[in-house]
C-alpha cells in the first residue's frame, strides 16, 4: 500500500473558515450502541443479516459494537474534548417502535433524551439521524422498502421521536444514504437486507425519498426545526476518453448520484430512458412535491471518488444488462479499505454541486468524511497510544479540500467527521477502524489516537 499524502503547510488565511462553520463527529446507532437486547429494543434487518452465515466478513454482530448504549456519557466526554459544536447520531427505530408500527417504547425513547441531555448539558448540539438503516425486521417482511407503506411509517416513527425531543433538537437528518440501501442492500445484496434484485431494486430508491419528504412534513408540523437528508455522493470519474467509458461514468453518475439529489433538489428524477425506463418505478402524484419540498441544508457524505469504465463481457454488471463498471484507480494511495485518496475530488465533486444545482442547493453539511486504517494500540490499554499518522493525512487533506471549495464558491458549513469511535463497520464487521478514539472490541474500552488530539487542535485553528 502506497503512503498517503503528507501534511503541506497552509498559511493562516487557508487553515482558518468562515465564522459559524460547525464542527463535528458523526456516529450511527447500530454501528455504536451494541446492548441490542436492552430495553425493549426490536430486531432490525441488520441484526437478522449478521446472524446468516457469511455476510459478514469475520462473522461477528453488533451486540456490543463501541458499548456506547452503556458509555454514551464517555463519548459525550469525548466530544466536548474534542471541542465540537454539533454531534450527529442515529435513534434507532426498533429501539423506539420495536415492530416499526404502533406506540413508542418508553425506554427507548429515554434513552435517547439522556442522550440529548448529556450533549445540552456541555453545550454541544444533537444532530440526530432519523434513520440509519436498522429497518425494524417487521417492515422487512412486509416487503421493507420495495413497499409503499414503510415510506409512511417512517413518517409516524419521526413524529414520535420529535413528539419526545423536538423541544431540544434544532436540526434533523432524515434518513441516510438511501443510495446505499438501494444498491447495496437491495440491488446486489451486500448489506441488509440481502436481496438481488438489481434494477428491481429501484422502488426502494423512491420509497425511501417519499419517507424522506413525509417526515420532512412530519417535522415542520411540530415546530420550526431545520431539517435535511444525507446523501452520499462520489465524483464519476470515466476510466479513459473512450466514448463508452464516457457514457458508462455519465449512466452511473445518474443511478448513484442524481436519481437521489434531483427529486430533493429540483422536484424532479433525471431521465431514465438510458435505462428502459419511462418514469421512476413506484411514482405517484404527489410525490414530487413532499419529496422537493424546501430543506434547510443538504448534507453530503463523501469518501472517494470513483473510477468507471464499461462493462467488461460476461461480468454480472453486463449480464444485469447494466453499462457501466467500477474499476480501480492505478497507483493512488488508497486507504484501510481500498478506497482510492483523492481529495482534490471533493472540491471537484463540492464546487459541481453548486454549480449545477444553482439557487436550489441550501447550504451544504458534510455529514461524514473520514478514513479506515488497521491501527494498532502501542504500550497497553490505559497508557496506550495510536500513532495513526495515514488518518491524519487523510482528514487534514479532505479539510483543505473543504476550504477550497469554499473558496470557489460552494457554501459549505458544516464538517463532522466519521467517526468519534471505531465501531461496527456493517458487512465488514471489526476489521475497518474509522475512529479518532480506539475501541477494545472485546472490552469496550477506548483510546484515543493521536488523530483524536488532531483534530481537537484543528478544530481551535479553523476558528482562527
Ligand atoms: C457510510 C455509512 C456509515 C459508515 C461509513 C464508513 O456509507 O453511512 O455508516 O459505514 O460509510
Amino acid at each position: 500500500m502506497a503512503d498517503a499524502p503528507t501534511t503541506p503547510d497552509r498559511s493562516p488565511e487557508t487553515t482558518t473558515f468562515p465564522r459559524g462553520f460547525r464542527w463535528g463527529a458523526a456516529t450511527a446507532a447500530f454501528q455504536i450502541e451494541g446492548s441490542t437486547s436492552e430495553g425493549g429494543r426490536g430486531e432490525s434487518i441488520w441484526d437478522v443479516f449478521t446472524r446468516t452465515p457469511g455476510l459478514v466478513i469475520d462473522g461477528s454482530n453488533a451486540e456490543l459494537a463501541a458499548d456506547s448504549y452503556r458509555r454514551y456519557r464517555d463519548d459525550v466526554a469525548l466530544l466536548s474534548g474534542l471541542g465540537a459544536d454539533d454531534y450527529r447520531f442515529s435513534i434507532s427505530w426498533p429501539r423506539v417502535q420495536p415492530g416499526g408500527t404502533g406506540p413508542a417504547n418508553e425506554a427507548g425513547l429515554a434513552y435517547y433524551d439522556r442522550l440529548v441531555d448529556e450533549l445540552l448539558a456541555v453545550g454541544i448540539a444533537p444532530v440526530p439521524t432519523l434513520y440509519h438503516w436498522d429497518l425494524p425486521q417487521e417492515l422487512e417482511a412486509a416487503g421493507g422498502w420495495l413497499n409503499r407503506d414503510t415510506a409512511y411509517r417512517l413518517a409516524d416513527y419521526a413524529g414520535l421521536v420529535v413528539d419526545r425531543l423536538g423541544d431540544r433538537v434544532q436540526r434533523w437528518i432524515t434518513l441516510n444514504e438511501p443510495a446505499m440501501t438501494t444498491l447495496q442492500g437491495y440491488a446486489l445484496g451486500s448489506q441488509a437486507p440481502g436481496h438481488t434484485l438489481m434494477m428491481g431494486a429501484l422502488p426502494t430508491a423512491h420509497h425511501q425519498l417519499l419517507a424522506h419528504g413525509l417526515a420532512v412534513a412530519a417535522i415542520r408540523e411540530r415546530g420550526d426545526a431545520e431539517v435535511g437528508i444525507t446523501n452520499n455522493h462520489t465524483l464519476m470519474v470515466p476510466a479513459s476518453d473512450a466514448p463508452a467509458d464516457q457514457f458508462a461514468a455519465g449512466a452511473f453518475d445518474l443511478i448513484y448520484n442524481r436519481i437521489f439529489a434531483d427529486p430533493v433538489l429540483r422536484g424532479a428524477y433525471p431521465d431514465l430512458s438510458g435505462f428502459g425506463l419511462e418514469a421512476m418505478p413506484g411514482l405517484e402524484p404527489g410525490d414530487l412535491e413532499l419529496i422537493g419540498a424546501p430543506i434547510d441544508f443538504y448534507g453530503i457524505n463523501f469518501y472517494n471518488p470513483t473510477r468507471v469504465a464499461e462493462p467488461a463481457e460476461g461480468s454480472e454488471l453486463a449480464a444485469a444488462g447494466l453499462p457501466f463498471e467500477p474499476v480501480e484507480f492505478e497507483n493512488v494511495p488508497t486507504t484501510g479499505f481500498g478506497w482510492p485518496i483523492m481529495p482534490e475530488t471533493f472540491t471537484e465533486l463540492l464546487v459541481s454541486f453548486a454549480r449545477d444545482y444553482g439557487d436550489r442547493l441550501p447550504p451544504i453539511v458534510i455529514t461524514e468524511n473520514g478514513a479506515s486504517f488497521p491501527d494498532e494500540v502501542v504500550g497497553g490499554a490505559v497508557t496506550g497510544a495510536v500513532h495513526d499518522e495515514r488518518r491524519i493525512g487523510y482528514l487534514d487533506a479532505h479539510i483543505a479540500a473543504v476550504r477550497a471549495a469554499i473558496e470557489q464558491g460552494a457554501d459549505v458549513q458544516g464538517y463532522y467527521l466519521w467517526s468519534l469511535t471505531d465501531n461496527f463497520e456493517w458487512a465488514e464487521g471489526y476489521t475497518q477502524r474509522f475512529g479518532l478514539v480506539h475501541v477494545d472490541f472485546e472490552t469496550g474500552e477506548r483510546t484515543p489516537k493521536d488523530s483524536y488530539a488532531w483534530y481537537r487542535d484543528r478544530i481551535a485553528s479553523a476558528r482562527g
